[in-house]
């Protein structure tokens, strides 16, 4: 194994570079391509057989580079398409973020009741709600699809004070509030930039896990697991996306917190 070959990570968009984000904070001198199906987004509207079609496209894609890893950087394309993933490219280790957001869920809890936000896609294919039984078969999972979310954030609707907001994710998690959840997973990519209303609204004691994070975390342990780190400094990152790689750009900084450190390009898949 070379440990100096990419990691491919890919979303349905541009959510991804959360997850993106997170490996570069844990694991900075990795190289990384990067494609956002941004001609297809949003996933979470459309049906399982339609995910897997334009995954499939997207691993294709990256596997026509030089990748030591797959990340399903995307909770809908993961819950929909993982097994198709793994099964289609046997000889490359395949990671996502519903299996390591689960796993930390399931052993974070206290009181056994467990708070789920995700795309209506995620929430419809039962994953979650899968995945943390494997870890912790006592968990009660309450999941909530929040569709309006991911167009809000989009627009730039994501900020402490924007009353718009603040209003809909409140609604969205009146039930989970009810429920007593003490913990509640961030089940979306493009969730982690809306952390700090979530927080707020569900006020002290309930933690909060994001999928992005948790994908990061497990990423590395899994590399450093397998002697598939790469071990030496300064890395390359390219990204592509299917449509409009200036509005790609432009939104990254948001995402990323940070400049994306690489060139975009646009791509016909
Ligand atoms: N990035 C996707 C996820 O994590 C949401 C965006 C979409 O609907 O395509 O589920």
């Amino acid at each position: 194994m070379n440990n100096e070959k990419y990691i491919g990570v890919f979303d349905s968009g541009i959510g991804g570079l959360t997850v993106v984000k997170s490996i570069v904070e844990s694991m900075p001198d990795e190289n990384i391509i990067y494609f956002g199906d941004t001609a297809h987004v949003p996933y979470g509207t459309r049906s399982k057989e339609q995910i897997i079609e334009y995954v499939l496209n997207d691993v294709k894609f990256l596997s026509g580079f030089d990748i030591k890893a797959i990340v399903i950087a995307c909770n809908t394309a993961d819950a929909a398409a993982r097994e198709t993933v793994i099964e289609k490219y046997p000889d490359i280790p395949v990671f996502g973020v519903v299996e390591p957001a689960s796993k930390k869920v399931a052993l974070a809890t206290k009181n056994n009741k467990i708070g789920i936000i995700a795309t209506n896609a995620t929430v419809d294919s039962g994953s979650y709600e899968k995945n943390i039984a494997k870890f912790n078969p006592d968990a009660e999972v309450f999941s909530v699809a929040c569709p309006l979310l991911v167009p809000l954030v989009e627009n730039g609707r994501f900020k402490k004070g924007d009353n718009v907001i603040e209003k809909v994710l409140t609604e969205y998690l009146s039930e989970l509030k009810e429920k007593q959840v003490d913990t509640l997973v961030l089940g979306c990519t493009h969730y982690p930039l809306l952390h700090d209303i979530i927080a707020d609204i569900m006020g002290d004691g309930v933690e909060i896990i994001s999928s992005s994070v948790a994908a990061a975390d497990t990423l590395k342990k899994e590399l450093e697991a397998r002697d598939m780190l790469k071990t030496t400094p300064s890395s390359e990152r390219k990204y592509f996306v299917s449509d409009n790689a200036a509005h790609f750009e432009k939104q990254a900084l948001i995402f990323m917190g940070d400049a994306l450190g690489g060139t975009v390009g646009q791509v016909d898949i």
